[in-house]
């Protein structure tokens, strides 16, 4: 069992017993962050930026590494639809 934590305008958290994507936690938390692409990696409008727990996140893959370019991203940032977590983040939008 994991605690994935949200820090923005409608702070949330979800317990997750499996590797989940960031988004689909959000979702589970009540939290309402922005996914216009439908978890397609296109949009980037589900930018989040991880505070904690990074090393518990997938790699990028090849679409979220050109999203995050297109918007010029910084390393503590992934695509809310893309990343899966396997343990405790703590992540802001
Ligand atoms: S929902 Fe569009 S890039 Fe994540």
């Amino acid at each position: 069992m994991h605690t994935i934590r949200f820090d923005g305008k409608a702070p949330g958290s979800a317990e997750c017993e499996q590797e989940i994507p960031l988004l689909a936690a959000a979702s589970k938390a009540g939290v309402p962050l922005n996914h216009r692409c439908g978890g397609h990696a296109r949009c980037g409008t589900c930018l989040v930026t991880i505070v904690e727990g990074a090393e518990y996140l997938n790699e990028r893959g090849t679409a979220e590494t050109r999203v995050l370019e297109v918007l010029k991203a910084g390393p503590d940032q992934r695509l809310a639809c893309q990343a899966w977590a396997r343990g405790q983040v703590l992540c802001r939008y």
